[in-house]
């Protein structure tokens, strides 16, 4: 089994033996806290989903959704709890996909960051400008807390406006159970140097 949790290795077993300790078996309240709250819809991608528990969530609020994760274990198990919602699941890689409909008026995401090793974060935030038109939303539940052996890999406030001040505004923080943080950053409009989105 391999220790990179850059690689589809590292998940598909873990979903095939049931062991995913950061599966939360349904949806987080602050998110069903935001779909009460937020009245503009539009379409929304949920990268690395797992089970995607989200994806009746949001549908049922009248989000326009796509979740993708690159394990096909992860997507054979979200598509058979989704049921009739499973055609909103694809099995696709986040660094490389291209999305069909151009850039999303959301991204949510739950614990995909801290599944990946800190150099990869850069890499992370340029697809998250590329992915989100200005004005939209990247949305989710962010890991602050500490691991000794990781993944996850926790991530700091300074860290996380190093990574996203340039292009993203804080609009809401809120603490959560286990060090993690409910946080919503808005897409600042484009600017100068930011690389163009390309579908
Ligand atoms: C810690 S799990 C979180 C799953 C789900 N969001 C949750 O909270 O239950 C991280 C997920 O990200 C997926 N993943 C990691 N790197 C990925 C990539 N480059 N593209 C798509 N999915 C990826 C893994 O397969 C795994 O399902």
């Amino acid at each position: 089994m391999t220790n990179d949790s850059t690689r589809p290795e590292f998940w598909d077993p873990r979903y095939k033996l049931g062991d995913m300790p950061w599966d939360a078996g349904g949806v987080p309240k602050p998110l069903e806290q935001y779909l009460r709250q937020t009245h503009t819809i539009g379409r929304v991608l949920i990268p690395g989903c797992g089970s995607a528990y989200e994806v009746k969530a949001f549908a049922d609020a009248g989000w326009d959704v796509l979740a993708i994760d690159f394990s096909v274990a992860a997507v054979t198990r979200a598509k058979k709890l989704l049921g009739d919602l499973s055609h909103c699941v694809r099995h696709r890689d986040f660094f490389k996909f291209k999305s069909p409909k151009g850039p999303f008026d959301l991204v949510y995401e739950k614990n995909f960051l801290c599944s990946l090793p800190p150099d990869f974060w850069p890499r992370y935030a340029s697809r998250m400008r590329e992915l989100i038109r200005p004005g939209g939303s990247l949305a989710g539940i962010f890991f602050h807390g500490c691991e000794d052996e990781p993944p996850p890999y926790p991530i700091t406030d300074p860290q996380a406006a190093s990574l996203f001040d340039t292009s993203f505004v804080l609009s809401d923080d809120q603490p959560m159970p286990e060090e993690s943080r409910w946080q919503v950053w808005i897409r600042k409009s484009s600017r100068s140097g930011d690389p163009e989105y390309s579908s």
